[in-house]
C-alpha cells in the first residue's frame, strides 16, 4: 500500500502535459492542451488536457481522467503500477515496506507475475557483474561492441551456466513457484523445478511503461543444435502479439521524428540505439502483427522498414507490410548492402551516416515490391501477370483514395502497364474486399444484440441517479458561491450553495443511493465538519479511482453542459448567474427521486405485508402510501415540501 501522503506528493510532482505528452503529441491551446485522443483513430483533435486543473478529457469517447487515471487507461497499468511510474519518473521515493507472505498473496496475479518478472531482471544484472558473468557474458557483450551503457539501458543480463541457480534463489527470496511457472522463468518436471533460461545472455522485454514482460535468452556460441533465442512463453502479461520490442525507449525519439524504424531483431535495436538512433523498434523476427501495428500508429503514421541486404529474408517479411498500408500508414523500405544487417551497420556508420544512407535509399513500398519482383517476371509474361495481381493487390488495400492513385501512377510507370487497367483492377479488388466485410459483419451480427441490452440496461441505471448526480455537481463545482433564496415567510437572504444543499438533505435526512455519489457526498459532508475546504483537487486526486473519475466526468462535462449559455434577449446567460434556478430544481428532484423509490419499497412492503395478513403493518403502510403520494404531487408542484419518513 502507498500512504496518502506519498501519493499526494506524487501528484504534486506530476506534470501532466509531459506525462501524457510523452504519448500523445499535444499542442497549446490557450490555458490548455490538445491532440489526437489515444483511444481512437481520429483526424480531428478531440483530446485536451487541462495542466491547471490536472486532468484530461477526451471529447470523442468520453474518457477523462487524471494523470494516474490516463496511464491506467493508456498503458494498461494498475493503480499502484501507474503511481511507481511516475515516482520513478519524479524520483519519489515510495518506502515500500517488507512484503508479509500475505500481502504477496494478496496482490493480483499481474502484479505479482511483473514483480517476479523485476526481480529476475535484477538478479540477471547482478550474476552478469559477478566473476562469472563477467568473464563470460559481459565478455560476449564487449566482443559484439555493446559499451556499458548500452547493457545499463537495456538491463542486459546474463543467466548462469546452472539448471537451477535463479529458481534456488527466487525461492529463497519466498517468490512462489507458481508465479515463477507462470512467467515461464522456471519449468517444472515431475517434482523438479529448472531454470528456463541457464548459460544465456538476457534481454528483457519492456512493456510502453518500462515494466518487464518477459525475457528473451541468447546462446553465446554459435551451435545449430539449440536455438539461438529462447523466448519467455505467452502469459497473464507477455502476450508477443501486441509487444514491440525497444519501444518503451524509442516512444519519444519516435514522436520527435515522427517516424519509426522497424527492424527483425534485438541486437538491431540495440545497436541502432548506441550509434544514436533511437527511433527503432522489434518485430522480434515474426512477421508484423495487427496488435503491434496499432502500437507504432499510436506514436506515428510513419514507418521504415529495414531489410537486411541478403534477399532470402525479404521476400518472408513483405508479408506484414500489406496489413501496415491497410492501417493507414506511410511505409517506406530501405535495403542495407549486401552482407549488412541494421546491427552491423550501425556498428560501422554513426547515426548521421546511418540516416543519410536511409534517407538516400529509402524507397515506398510499391516502389521496393515492384522492384523486387520485376527481374522475375521480366521475360515470362505469365509471371509479370502475377506480379501486377500481386501489386494491384497490395495497392488495394491502401485507405486512401489520393494514396491509391500516386502508386497506381507510380506503378503504371515501373510496370509498362496501363495506368486504366490498374485503376479498374484495384477497384475489382476493393469490391471483392468490401462484399467480404459485409458477409463477415452479417454474420456477426447476431451478437450485439446482447450488447445493446447491457448498454440500455447501463443507462437506465445512469438514468436511476441523474437527481443525485446532478446534487454533486453543484456541490463541486460551486460549493461556495451564493445565490438568493426566499424562505417560507418570503423573506429573501443569500445563502451559498453548500449550505442550501445541505441544509435540505440533512433536514429530511435523505439518503445518496449510488454508491460513488453517496461517498463523494459523505467525503464532502465530513470536510465540512472538520473545517476542511474541498477543492476539485481533493477529488481529483482522491486515492479512490473510481471516486476520482466520477468527479472528473462530472466536471468535465459541466464543460459543455454547465457551459450551456442560455441566450435571452441580448446576452448570454451562464449556468452560475442562474443558480437561483438551478439549485433549488436540483434539490427538488432529487427529493422527487427518493420519494418515487419510497413508495416503490412501500409497495412492495405492503404486498408483503398483505401476503402475511399483517393487520397493523398493512394499515401504517397504507398511511404511508397516501403520504408519499401527496409529497409526490406537490413535489411536482414544485412546492419543495419537506420529505418526513419515519421508519415502520
Ligand atoms: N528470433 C527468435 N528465436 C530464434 C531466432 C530469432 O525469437 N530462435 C527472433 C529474435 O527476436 C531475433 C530476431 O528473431 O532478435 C531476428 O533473428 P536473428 O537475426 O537471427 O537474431 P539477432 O537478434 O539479429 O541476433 P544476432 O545478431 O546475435 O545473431
Ligand atoms: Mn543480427
Amino acid at each position: 500500500m502507498i500512504d496518502r501522503a506519498t501519493i499526494d506528493r506524487i501528484f504534486a510532482a506530476a506534470d501532466i502535459v509531459e506525462v501524457i505528452g510523452e504519448f500523445v503529441s499535444l499542442k497549446r491551446t490557450g490555458q490548455n492542451f490538445r491532440g489526437l485522443s489515444p483511444f481512437k483513430n481520429e483526424k480531428t483533435p478531440s483530446f485536451f488536457v487541462s495542466p491547471s486543473k490536472g486532468i484530461f478529457k477526451c471529447f470523442s469517447t468520453g474518457k477523462g481522467g487524471n494523470v494516474v487515471t490516463f496511464l491506467m487507461e493508456n498503458e494498461k497499468l494498475s493503480y499502484p503500477e501507474a503511481l511507481h511510474y511516475l515516482a520513478k519518473k519524479y524520483n519519489i521515493e515510495i518506502l515500500e515496506k517488507e512484503e508479509t507472505p500475505q500481502e504477496k498473496e494478496i496482490k493480483n496475479e499481474r502484479e505479482s507475475l511483473l514483480s517476479v518478472n523485476q526481480f529476475a531482471c535484477q538478479y540477471f544484472i547482478d550474476v552478469l557483474h559477478s566473476p562469472e558473468g563477467k568473464a563470460i557474458g559481459m565478455s560476449y557483450y564487449n566482443e559484439r561492441g555493446f559499451r556499458e551503457d548500452t547493457i545499463r539501458k537495456f538491463q542486459l543480463g546474463y543467466a548462469r551456466d546452472d539448471k537451477n541457480a535463479f529458481t534456488r534463489t527466487a525461492i529463497d527470496k519466498a517468490y512462489k513457484i507458481d508465479y515463477l511457472v507462470k512467467t515461464g522463468l522456471t519449468l517444472q518436471r515431475e517434482s523438479t523445478s529448472y531454470d528456463r533460461f541457464h548459460g544465456r545472455v538476457m534481454f528483457p522485454i519492456h512493456g510502453l511503461s518500462g515494466q518487464i514482460l518477459g525475457f528473451a535468452g541468447r546462446v553465446m556460441r554459435s551451435d545449430d543444435k539449440i536455438a539461438k533465442y529462447i523466448n519467455s512463453p505467452e502469459s497473464e502479461i507477455y502476450h508477443k502479439s501486441d509487444v514491440l520490442y525497444g519501444l518503451y525507449f524509442a516512444r519519444q525519439a519516435v514522436l520527435k521524428a515522427d517516424k519509426c524504424y522497424l527492424v527483425e531483431g534485438y541486437t538491431d535495436v540495440i545497436s541502432m540505439h548506441q550509434a544514436g538512433i533511437e527511433n527503432v523498434v522489434a518485430s522480434s523476427g515474426t512477421s508484423l502483427t495487427l496488435g503491434q501495428i496499432r502500437l507504432v500508429k499510436r506514436f506515428t503514421h510513419n514507418v521504415t522498414i529495414l531489410y537486411d541486404g541478403d534477399e532470402a529474408g525479404i521476400k518472408a517479411s513483405v508479408r506484414g507490410i500489406d496489413l501496415l498500408l491497410e492501417e493507414g500508414l506511410n511505409v517506406r523500405v530501405v535495403l542495407l548492402p549486401q552482407g549488412e544487417d541494421p546491427d552491423s551497420f550501425a556498428r560501422k556508420n554513426n547515426a548521421n551516416d546511418f540516416t543519410g544512407f536511409i534517407l538516400a535509399n529509402e524507397t515506398d513500398f510499391i516502389t521496393f515490391k515492384t522492384n523486387l519482383l520485376k527481374s522475375d517476371a521480366e521475360k515470362d509474361p505469365l509471371k509479370k501477370a502475377s506480379l501486377i495481381t500481386e501489386i494491384v493487390r497490395t495497392i488495394s488495400v491502401i485507405p486512401e483514395s489520393i494514396i491509391r492513385s500516386v502508386y497506381i501512377r507510380e506503378s503504371s510507370k515501373l510496370l509498362d502497364v496501363d495506368e486504366k487497367l490498374l485503376y479498374n483492377e484495384t477497384a475489382r479488388f476493393r469490391k471483392n474486399k468490401f462484399e467480404q466485410k459485409v458477409k463477415q459483419a452479417e454474420v456477426r451480427d447476431f451478437s450485439p444484440h446482447i450488447d445493446l441490452a447491457a448498454s440500455l440496461k447501463y443507462k437506465a441505471v445512469a438514468d436511476k441517479y441523474t437527481a443525485e448526480k446532478e446534487v454533486i455537481r453543484l456541490l463541486l463545482l460551486y460549493p461556495d458561491l451564493h445565490f438568493t433564496t426566499r424562505t417560507d415567510n418570503e423573506i429573501e437572504s443569500e445563502t451559498a450553495v453548500s449550505d442550501y444543499i445541505f441544509h435540505e438533505i440533512e433536514q429530511d435526512e435523505l439518503e445518496f443511493h449510488h454508491p460513488v455519489y453517496s461517498r463523494i457526498y459523505e467525503e464532502i459532508l465530513k470536510c465540512r465538519k472538520d473545517n476542511v475546504t474541498i477543492t476539485e483537487q481533493y477529488f481529483i486526486q482522491h486515492p479512490d479511482e473510481s471516486l476520482a473519475k466520477t468527479v472528473i466526468d462530472l466536471i468535465t462535462s459541466a464543460y459543455d453542459l454547465s457551459r450551456i449559455w442560455k441566450r435571452r434577449e441580448n446576452y448570454f446567460e451562464t449556468e452560475e448567474m442562474r443558480l437561483k434556478e438551478i439549485v433549488p430544481e436540483a434539490v427538488l428532484a432529487f427529493k422527487n427521486e427518493k420519494v418515487l423509490r419510497l413508495i416503490k419499497e412501500t409497495e412492495s412492503d405492503l404486498r408483503n405485508a398483505q401476503e402475511q395478513n399483517h393487520e397493523d403493518r398493512i394499515q401504517s403502510l397504507q398511511v404511508k402510501f397516501i403520504v408519499l403520494n401527496n409529497l409526490k404531487i406537490n413535489l411536482s408542484k414544485g412546492l419543495g415540501d419537506r420529505i418526513i419518513v419515519t421508519p415502520t
